[in-house]
């Protein structure tokens, strides 16, 4: 305890037993003791005992000193009972050391109540009776480190816990308050919330354990428990993860992972463990405006990653709407696509880092990943349903307040709602249909596709980087990509010969060989001629330009445009030449489109 045990003594051998117990209950006496009926539980023949220095009934087993009579009694809690009894025996309390007053006090908050009972629980986790749970975790391939990283536990099987954090002196209606007791009703006695689950402590952005979840070993219902809201837990507030994700944004500063929302704790724990140390799930309800807000303090795009069934899909698509009227220019979401059936967990256990990388890479901003969302909710089959599909695309893109961002948007869904039209054979049965949901992985594959051959090109013609590098900065490229990409930049700036060997040795330097590597070979998809390193400079600028106005119709214009006056005020030969590849790249685009959308 915190204060001297001489001070503790004496306040004791000052505070006689009989007295104080007295005036509770009416005491008798039998020889040298004093005997009384207990206090603590109705009973007609008296089987409470006072002795020198202690009580003890032999009928509820109530048992303690001067100090913790006052604390069951009257519900006190120690400091509480201290100070009275030194008021009544005439001492002045010791003052405690500003710290350990804090700490002393501290125990007493529901705060201080939730790391204690985070404690019990990790504790028994490591205890015979935790040997089950330890199984079940090491089953599903979590290791020890992970295990005590995210704080782990076991609950025990009944109401130990409680009882042990009672005897540890907190006041039963605190660990109520705290979300670990059930409160007495009238239909039973109060008792431990969380029994035979793992325990899974939720913490707040600092770390501070705010909950649980608690998760049974097989398969019976509910499968996840979580604690009720508390003055210091809403499920509609924190996320799990929370803390570890924003340490890992932090400490990775330069090279920050990517910001991945997941639907469960397990999936969390599993792409922590798999090297994605920022990964988040909302508290077992749909996500939030404020979940949102708490994610973009930390990325302005995050990727949504929820699990490859219909309800994952749902899920995406309502935190797509919600996250409408919020967007702006550095608030956004991105939307990953798990393979149907998995989830997170599954798949890097089933597919290992790269597989879950590789979902990732193929993540699709939310202005792309909003059509098929939509579609996938409302159908486009009947007239009836595209009628209704339209009316939807139109309504999300109205959600959004910023002007030109709802125009930009509008633009982009009603684009595919007309596409989608025109595939479809005039007046005719309409064509084999498409096969529309699985459209959206290739298109975003198409994507990282075509931004690996801009970087390719790169790579072999380093000369280029010049005249395209403004451009390639405006591109959303995926993590691996931009890494190279900026390690590029950094070595344009200083190099004196910019020759693709040259570089190749910087990339090597700067830990990039093997992205390079993969990025100048993938067998599956030999790269075109003019990627090649046999490519002559002006083929390959053109052909930079090419794949460029794929990946960004919308920046073609300004492109052209800012080639246009650099041309007047400097008609050299290189700008003249970028020009001539834009142009022909606009070119190119609109024949496609109109060959594309002709009957
Ligand atoms: P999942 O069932 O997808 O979770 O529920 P999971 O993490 O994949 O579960 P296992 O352990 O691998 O089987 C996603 C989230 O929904 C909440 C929990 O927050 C869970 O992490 N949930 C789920 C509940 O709150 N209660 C439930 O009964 C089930
Ligand atoms: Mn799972």
């Amino acid at each position: 305890m915190a204060l001297p045990p001489a001070f503790l003594d004496e306040l004791r051998a000052r505070t006689p037993l009989p007295a104080l117990i007295g005036r509770r209950t009416r005491l008798e006496r039998t020889g040298r003791q004093w005997k009384a009926c207990c206090p603590f539980h109705g009973e007609k023949t008296a089987s409470f005992y006072i002795y020198e220095d202690h009580y003890h009934c032999f009928g509820c087993g109530a048992h303690g000193d001067a100090i913790s009579f006052v604390m069951q009694s009257e519900g006190a809690g120690f400091m509480e009972a201290v100070e009275r009894l030194a008021g009544e025996a005439g001492l002045e309390v010791p003052k405690l050391s500003p710290a350990v007053a804090e700490a002393e006090q501290h125990r007493h908050t529901l705060s201080g109540a939730l790391e204690a009972a985070a404690a019990a629980f990790q504790r028994r986790l490591l205890l015979p009776e935790g040997a089950a749970a330890r199984a079940y975790l090491a089953d599903r391939g979590l290791t020890e480190a992970t295990i005590r990283r995210f704080g782990l536990g076991w609950s025990g099987a009944g109401g130990a816990v409680i009882d042990e954090l009672a005897r540890a002196g907190l006041p039963p209606a605190l660990l109520t308050e705290a979300g670990l007791r059930r409160p007495e009703t009238d239909a039973g006695p109060g008792g431990a919330f969380f029994f035979n689950r793992v325990m899974f402590p939720i913490r707040d952005r600092r770390g501070a354990v705010i909950s649980f979840g608690g998760r049974v070993l097989g398969d019976a219902k509910p499968k996840y428990l979580n604690g009720p809201e508390t003055p210091v837990f809403a499920k509609r507030r924190g996320l799990y993860g929370l803390d570890l994700a924003r340490a890992a944004l932090r400490e990775r500063a330069p090279r920050p992972p990517e910001l991945v929302v997941v639907e469960g704790y397990m999936d969390v724990i599993g792409l922590a463990q798999a090297g994605f140390a920022a990964a988040v799930a909302p508290l077992g309800t749909a996500l939030t405006e404020d979940q949102l807000g708490e994610l973009w303090r930390l990325s302005p795009a995050p990727i949504l990653c929820f699990d490859g069934d219909a309800a994952g899909a749902r899920a995406a698509a309502r935190a797509a709407l919600l996250a409408l009227p919020l967007l702006a220019p550095d608030r956004t979401l991105r939307l990953a696509q798990l393979p149907s059936g998995e989830d997170p967990d599954s798949l890097v256990l089933t597919r290992g880092p790269s597989g879950f990388q590789a979902v990732l890479d193929a993540a699709r901003p939310l202005s792309e990943a909003l059509y098929d969302l939509i579609r996938e909710q409302v159908g486009e089959k009947t007239p009836e349903q595209r009628a209704s599909l339209r009316h939807r695309l139109e309504e999300a893109a109205g959600r959004i307040p910023d002007p030109a961002l709802a125009r930009e948007y509008r633009g982009v869904l009603l684009d595919r709602f007309h596409a989608a039209r025109a595939s479809r054979r005039p007046g005719g049965r309409p064509l084999p249909p498409r096969p529309p949901p699985r459209a959206a992985p290739s298109e975003a594959i198409a994507a990282t596709e075509r931004a690996r051959i801009l970087l390719a090109i790169l790579i072999h013609q380093p000369g280029l980087y010049a005249d395209v590098g403004p451009a390639l900065a405006g591109l959303d490229l995926p993590a691996p990509m931009a890494r190279l990409h900026h390690a590029l930049a950094e070595w344009t700036e200083t190099a004196v010969h910019l020759d693709s060997g040259a570089l190749m040795n910087h990339l090597t330097a700067t830990g990039l060989s093997s992205e390079a590597a993969r990025i100048l070979a993938t067998p599956a998809l030999p790269l075109p001629a003019f990627a090649s390193d046999t490519a002559m400079p002006g083929e390959a600028e053109a052909g930079w330009w090419h794949f460029f106005s794929f990946m960004h119709r919308d920046r073609l214009d300004a492109e052209v445009a800012a080639a246009q006056r650099d041309f007047a005020a400097c008609p050299d030969a290189a700008t003249q030449r970028r020009l001539i590849a834009l142009s022909a790249a606009r070119e190119a685009l609109r024949r496609g489109e109109e060959s594309e959308t002709a009957p």
